[in-house]
């Protein structure tokens, strides 16, 4: 048996090597708050208290996953995205803070007590779709994924979150457009967009880890999903609809001609908080009435 304080001690120990004091920190707190069913609180005044071996070893395959690169995010099984809790496993892409600056610009840019209907292309854990429903109440959400793994970690992540989506296999790159309803006032999409020469650049907690059919388009055709999603994204939003998408921090200037090129307007490219330019949107145009 050891005491609370030890672990701390043990954690900033193993982990300095690799992570910074403040993370340590963070990552501390989280994994003895959540094991020792701690308030954050609770935890910074219970130093003394005694540590079973079971939880001893449980801290240190935390800290050993961590010196393999796993991150943190997979290990504890959850994350935090826009406010929400979210089950995060490597079934999905670990949702990214740039990801909450996107909601946060459409959840600013529109009515919330409105009634809007939305689409989530590629969506992944389902973090967008639902940090949506969270702020949009009456809002109907359908979030669009092909990847097995990703659906049932939505439908997982609905249930924890006690929030409704309208969850649906499906092919972003394919024909399937075709059988969704017109008249979305907005359809946001975070695609696969790092083109597979980027790989040798990543850091191997990522490529190890997150699934690839989340990460990377061919290198001769980075804006794939961003063409076909455009190109019928324009059909099935209603008349000065929105469409809002991340992108990677060198092709924003491609997609707003792609967005340009398949009508939009009011075409916008935001910068995210560490001033890349991140995030784009563009409208629909009224239809002309003859
Ligand atoms: C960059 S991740 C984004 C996930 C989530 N929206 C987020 O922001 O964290 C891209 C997602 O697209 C999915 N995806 C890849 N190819 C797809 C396709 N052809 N059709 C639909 N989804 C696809 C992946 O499985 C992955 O979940």
């Amino acid at each position: 048996m050891s005491q609370l304080s030890t672990v701390r001690e043990v954690f900033n120990l193993e982990l300095s090597p690799k992570f910074t004091a403040s993370e340590i920190k963070l990552i501390y707190k989280t994994c003895a708050s959540k094991r020792l069913n701690l308030s954050l609180t609770e935890l910074m005044f219970a130093k003394d208290i005694d540590i079973q071996r079971h939880d001893t070893d449980y801290f240190q395959s935390i800290i050993d996953r961590l010196l393999a690169n796993e991150p943190f995010q997979y290990i504890i099984g959850s994350t935090e995205f826009y406010g929400l809790e979210l089950l995060c496993d490597k079934r999905a892409l670990i949702p990214r803070p740039e990801t909450e600056e996107l909601v946060d610009w459409i959840v600013n840019s529109i009515d919330t007590n409105l009634p809007v209907k939305v689409a989530d292309v590629c969506a992944g854990s389902g973090c967008i779709a639902l940090a949506l429903k969270s702020t949009l109440p009456l809002s109907i959400i359908h979030a669009l994924e092909f990847s097995d793994n990703a659906l049932s970690l939505i439908e997982e992540n609905t249930s924890f979150t006690d929030l409704k989506l309208e969850i649906l296999k499906f092919d972003a790159l394919g024909t399937q457009y075709d059988s969704l309803e017109s008249g979305y006032s907005i359809i946001v999409s975070n695609p696969p967009y790092i083109p597979l020469e980027d790989e040798i650049l990543m850091h191997s907690n990522v490529l190890d880890h997150e699934p690839r059919m989340a990460l990377f388009v061919e290198n001769d055709s980075p804006f794939v999903f961003y063409k076909k999603i455009s190109e019928n994204g324009y059909k099935l939003l209603k008349d000065e609809g929105w469409i809002y998408y991340e992108v990677h921090e060198n092709l924003a200037e491609g997609v707003k001609d792609i967005m340009s090129t398949n009508g939009f307007v009011n075409i916008e490219v935001r910068k995210d908080l560490q001033g890349k330019e991140r995030m784009i949107r563009g409208q629909k145009l009224p239809s002309r009435h003859e």
